[in-house]
């Protein structure tokens, strides 16, 4: 298939947006990372999305709208909560689950009876759903397993061929995917940590937000001996399917250093030194301590261009943080490298 790449002019976006209308597949740019986008509406559609992403069919995808007005295509009942996090955070990087419409196909929501929706806060994103006037299911343009795409040439090198259209945008601004929380029970839980955190949904809410425990059952893995053998992935039991996989892996095998900073430093050091001893390459991703939103926007970036350089293998500072952005980073990096951590 020829992919036609677009650009962000109004006109292109036009063109992207009846690609869309006639069950089309079109990657565009949000402030998250690059979305593959489909009708969300027509079924048929969306299940060419799960094809070019090689991805199981099901884990459900995320609706995007360009209005609020739209939540009422999707839910039959919105609650003040839901009603409060629409205000403080859309357009943003916040997806909320809640109960479905039977409009909503069950491809699209992967046979649940409720649907991820979110606002994207992008120009692009937003023309893009306007002018096709119909929600976009978009999960992120990768191929299913490698990292997302946060950049236009990383699309571009999963997708060309397999898509109808790319829009060319700018590099996304926050780098690692929405916040999911559920607001279907009693205590919105959320379901994958992003960049907005239970502390800013409590504030915004007035009540408690949880973590999934599955989450923080990841979360146990910093206190681990890796030998214990604990860090099965098969033992988790997720609410959201999404967080069951292996994911956004490179293609060279990866190593979590966790411990004091120093410590994890010179172990960097020495590990990457006795590698390349023996002719193997190997990158280092070490952030700078406490530079959560930094780390979000490069994480995912940083594992494709050592992917390009032909590294081995990856070595990655663990972050400190235990529930905000930089958990949400960790979150990652763990899946990233297949739970595979070392302490210092
Ligand atoms: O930032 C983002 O959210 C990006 C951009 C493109 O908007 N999209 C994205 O989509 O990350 P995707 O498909 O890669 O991730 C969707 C996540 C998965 O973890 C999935 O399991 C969860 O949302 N999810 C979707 N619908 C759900 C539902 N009804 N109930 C629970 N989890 C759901
Ligand atoms: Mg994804």
């Amino acid at each position: 298939m020829k992919t036609k790449i677009l650009s962000t002019t109004k006109s292109d976006i036009a063109k992207a947006a009846s690609i869309i209308r006639e069950g089309g597949l079109v990657a565009f740019p949000t402030e998250t990372v690059y979305g593959l986008g489909a009708d969300a509406l027509n079924a048929d559609a969306v299940a060419s999305v799960y094809a070019a992403k090689g991805r199981p069919s099901d884990n459900p995808m995320i609706v995007h709208i360009a209005r609020a007005s739209d939540m009422g295509r999707l839910t039959p009942m919105l609650s003040a909560d839901i009603v409060a996090l629409i205000e403080n955070f859309w357009p943003g990087p916040l997806t909320m689950v809640v109960k479905k419409k039977p409009e909503v196909p069950d491809r699209t929501t992967g046979g649940l009876d409720t649907v991820a929706v979110r606002m994207p806060d992008s120009r692009a994103a937003l023309d893009l759903i306007t002018m096709a006037d119909t929600p976009i299911a978009a999960p992120s343009a990768n191929i299913s397993g490698s990292p997302s795409p946060t950049r236009a040439k990383d699309v571009i090198a999963d997708m060309d061929g397999r898509i109808d259209a790319i829009i060319e945008g700018e590099d996304c601004r926050v780098g690692i995917e929405s916040t999911v929380v559920d607001m279907t029970g009693d205590v919105p839980t959320i379901l994958r940590p992003g960049i907005i955190t239970a502390e800013n949904l409590e504030a915004a809410l007035g009540k408690e937000v949880k973590y999934d425990e599955a989450l923080l059952e990841s979360g146990k893995f910093f206190a681990l001996d890796p030998e214990d053998g604990a860090a099965d992935i098969d033992d988790f039991k997720p609410k959201s399917p999404g967080m069951k996989y292996k994911h956004y892996a490179p293609k060279a095998q990866m190593t979590i250093i966790e411990g004091q900073r120093d410590k994890v430093k010179s172990e960097i050091e020495r590990v990457k030194m006795l590698n390349e001893r023996l002719g193997l390459k190997v990158g280092v991703i070490l952030f700078e301590e406490k530079a959560f939103i930094e780390a979000a926007h490069d994480f995912f970036a940083r594992l494709r261009d050592l992917d390009n350089e032909g590294v081995d293998l990856i070595l990655a500072g663990a972050l400190s943080d235990t529930d905000g952005v930089g958990f949400a980073v960790m979150n990652r990096m763990l899946k990233s490298a297949g739970y595979n951590i070392a302490k210092v």
